[in-house]
């Protein structure tokens, strides 16, 4: 197997493993990965280029760069069955206004409609993070859920969150981002989203889902795993009488302990 299609499967793997969990009904939840030059290696002929199309934002700052991206309305429990109508693998064309097609979408079909988000959140993490490759947009059922009852304030949400299993303070001490309920699919969340992901690499979207960023599939995906299990604990108890709890003392013991920088200000 080349390496190409290694991360086709991997990605295909992903979006299986999301359905299953719940978190991806219908076409719910979109996924982007970097590929880098050196993973081409005889899959595709990049001078071979099957479309291409315009998109509504200036994305020249990463010219040149190639996603594997899921396409838009596509639903996560058929991309294994099917990725190349499921999948696309694009590059950003040199005026940063249009994109190369180079594989997939077969049906004639095109990338998700939160390409905005995904390639803003790329150039924003980039920045803060050479190794950085993945973007993954869900609909986790308990984070979606805990928006509708928690307060939205990022301070008192990323702390609810860190108090409800020992080890999210470790796995995201730079804590979540939330962004208020916005009309998804547009520049405008994008650009929000992604000025968010200059501080946390998760970023809630309230009553919507949540985005996650890694230098893998595996840490994009077990960053947003960590906050939807903590969001369910919190579900599973917000209506009973809490007499203990993880205390700021604690948090500070864990993040001195694991060595990680914890949000500023964020623990008393
Ligand atoms: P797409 O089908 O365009 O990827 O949209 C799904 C989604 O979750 C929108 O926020
Ligand atoms: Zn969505």
């Amino acid at each position: 197997m080349t390496k190409l299609e290694k991360i086709i499967c991997e990605v295909s793997r992903l979006a299986s493993n999301m359905y299953r969990l719940g978190w991806d009904e219908r076409n719910g939840g979109n996924i982007s990965r970097i590929i880098d030059d050196d993973e081409i290696d005889g899959f595709i002929d990049v001078n071979d280029v099957k479309r291409t199309i315009p998109i509504a934002f200036d994305a020249s700052q990463i010219a040149g760069k190639m996603f594997i991206v899921t396409g838009t309305g596509k639903y996560f429990k058929n991309v294994e069955i099917a990725p190349q109508t499921n999948l696309g693998i694009i590059r950003i064309c040199p005026d940063g206004k249009n994109i190369d097609i180079l594989w997939g979408y077969e049906d004639g079909s095109k990338p998700t409609s939160e390409l905005p988000a995904h390639l803003m959140t790329h150039i924003e993490r980039l920045k803060k993070d050479s190794q950085h490759k993945v973007v993954i947009h869900t609909h986790a059922t308990n984070t979606l859920a805990m928006t509708y009852v928690h307060s939205l304030d990022e301070r008192e949400f990323t702390k609810t969150l860190w108090q409800m299993c020992t080890e999210c303070i470790v796995v995201f001490p730079d804590g979540v981002s939330v962004l208020p309920w916005m009309l998804c699919g547009n520049d405008e969340i994008g650009r929000k989203t992604a000025e968010k992901m200059r501080d946390t690499r998760l970023v809630v979207w309230a009553q919507h889902g949540i985005f996650g960023t890694g230098k893998s599939l595996d840490e994009a995906f077990g960053l947003i795993e960590t906050v939807e299990k903590a969001a369910e604990i919190y579900i599973k108890i917000m209506n009973m009488p809490r007499i203990n709890t993880i205390t700021d003392e604690q948090l500070k013991l864990l993040a001195n302990a694991f060595g990680v920088q914890v949000h500023e200000g964020y623990l008393d």
